[in-house]
């Protein structure tokens, strides 16, 4: 094994730890729904949801990097150039991700100045860490970006889907200095902020995760190199095509020009094509290989991962991304319902997907499989689901009682958010979260143990043999 791969695993162990930390402050986010003077002046809740989406966003993070540090090496068939910088930077990274964490919880918010926004709070919504830590990300960032290229540089070797992850690692790091700037125009700075968030999952981030479904589709099922690649091109196009402008679903309320309101729903309509599209080539690879796989837990995760991508954030996307309707959907637990879905199909099964893939390597077990990972997946999927079929109701409550009949006052606000329907999604998300919780329990049970009694029964028969 390279010490890129190594390091890779070690990446997969950090994410996996914030995933379950995210599922926690996810949980207490959602109990303040149900009663909320819970915790009054100890823990308010903005500082769990605050927990909550960064967890995700580095966690996410996480799992990318240990793909890319797993795939290298083998696609260029030698280690990764200034690995040892790389590692050194893994335990930086951990150390930071933890401080900022303790300050999130123990000291929560300071008054209003450099001081707060140094040590304690830099205030973007999915980047808030201190811009001590975003600075620290930065170099993170930089060692990672200066790693895969100067590796593919030294090997003298370039590959299509490489050429693809070199290329969008370069406006995937620029943009994260969109959490950098000091705007006190509100208007200014959500139309730069936007161009982080919607950037990096509706471009950046899907060109990245559709290389690595690319590498996992090939190892997963041998699928040939030509056929994920020219999928992988026509998918980066359409993607690309569609979610610049696409940005502008973002620009309908913010005080932008009105002819964003044409711009971003046309563009932002279109965005589920290349959904669509992945959808299909990952059943026609699956099809034309007759389902048959040695690893049926990352089989599964990616085919969620095609399926929920396309449906959580295609076709839930596509519900409110017209200003016709955005009007009343706009910043309900509509959306919410929208980002859960879209970021765990996108995002959270394709990482679990490579954690499977590569476990089964690790631990030389030939034939991948445990009834535990099936009760993970379902928990997890059904749990997931559920919370987000309980936020549409909830947020559908909102669009029409607070939004189209209240006129978005504040008394409308209350009488929504009194309405039975908006009562029971509130509930049903804390049901449905506990089962999501118990699945990620599950999954770590099962990532802990699986395929090694399999891989040591193996070697004791091959040593008898
Ligand atoms: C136990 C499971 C989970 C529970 C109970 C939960 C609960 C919550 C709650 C209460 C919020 C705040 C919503 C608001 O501001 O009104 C939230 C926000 C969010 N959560 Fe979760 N969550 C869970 C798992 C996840 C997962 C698995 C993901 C993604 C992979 C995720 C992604 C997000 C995102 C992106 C937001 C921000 C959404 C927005 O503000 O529009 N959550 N979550
Ligand atoms: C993997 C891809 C995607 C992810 C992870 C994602 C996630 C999210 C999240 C978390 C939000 C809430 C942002 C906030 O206010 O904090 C959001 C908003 C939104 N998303 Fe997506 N999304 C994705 C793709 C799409 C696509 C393809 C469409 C359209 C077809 C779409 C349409 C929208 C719209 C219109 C909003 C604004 C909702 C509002 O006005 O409140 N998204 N998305
Ligand atoms: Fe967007």
């Amino acid at each position: 094994m390279y010490r890129s791969q190594r390091l890779a695993l070690r990446y997969f162990a950090a994410a996996i730890t914030l995933f379950g930390v995210m599922t926690a402050a996810g949980l207490l986010s959602a109990l303040y729904y149900v009663d909320s003077s819970l915790l009054y002046n100890v823990f308010d809740f903005q500082m769990a949801k605050i927990l909550h989406i960064n967890t995700l966003v580095i966690w996410l993070l996480m799992g990318f990097i240990g793909a890319v540090y797993w795939f290298l090496p083998r696609e260029l068939g030698r280690e990764v150039v200034g690995i040892w910088l790389a590692e050194v930077l893994f335990w930086i990274f951990c150390a930071a991700v933890a401080v900022v964490a303790v300050v999130f919880i123990f000291v929560q918010y300071g008054s209003s100045d450099q001081f707060s926004m140094w040590f304690i709070n830099q205030g973007r919504k999915y980047v808030e860490a201190p811009r001590w830590a975003a600075v620290g990300i930065v170099a993170v960032v930089l060692t990672f970006v200066y790693n895969v290229t100067a590796t593919a540089w030294r090997a003298r070797r370039m590959t299509g889907i490489l050429w693809v992850l070199i290329l969008d690692l370069v406006p995937l790091s620029v943009l994260y200095l969109d959490a950098f700037p000091q705007i006190t125009n509100m208007s200014h700075d959500l139309y730069w902020w936007w161009w982080l968030v919607h950037m990096w999952v509706e471009g950046t981030w899907e060109v990245l995760i559709g290389c690595l479904m690319a590498w996992s589709l090939m190892e997963l099922m041998g699928t040939s190199r030509r056929i994920v690649e020219a999928w992988l091109y026509i998918e980066v196009m359409m993607v690309l095509g569609t979610g610049i402008l696409g940005l502008g679903h973002h620009y309908f309320w913010i005080g932008t020009p009105q002819y964003w309101l044409g711009i971003g729903g046309f563009f932002s309509a279109l965005e589920p094509l290349p959904l669509l599209g992945m959808v299909v080539h990952a059943v026609y690879d699956a099809g034309t290989h007759h389902m048959k796989t040695t690893n049926r837990p990352a089989f599964y995760w990616v085919l969620a991962e095609a399926f929920g991508n396309f449906i959580g954030a295609g076709v839930w996307g596509f519900m409110m991304t017209l200003p016709q309707i955005n009007l009343y959907s706009h910043g309900t637990q509509w959306t919410v319902s929208h980002g859960h879905f879209a970021f765990w199909g996108a995002y959270g099964c394709g990482v679990i997907a490579i954690i499977y893939l590569v476990l089964q390597q690790t631990r030389k077990a030939q034939n991948f499989d445990s009834r535990a990972w099936k009760w993970s997946f379902a928990l997890l999927n059904l749990g997931l689901v559920g919370m987000v079929g309980g936020l549409l109701v909830a947020g559908i409550t909102q669009a029409i009682y607070e939004r189209a009949q209240g006129g978005s006052t504040l008394q409308a606000f209350v009488v929504a958010s009194e309405n039975q329907w908006f009562q029971s999604g509130m509930y049903a998300r804390v049901i449905f979260g506990l089962l999501f919780a118990i699945g990620y329990l599950v999954l770590v049970y099962d990532l802990l143990v699986i395929g090694k009694r399999a891989a040591v029964a193996q070697r004791t028969q091959e040593a008898s043999a």
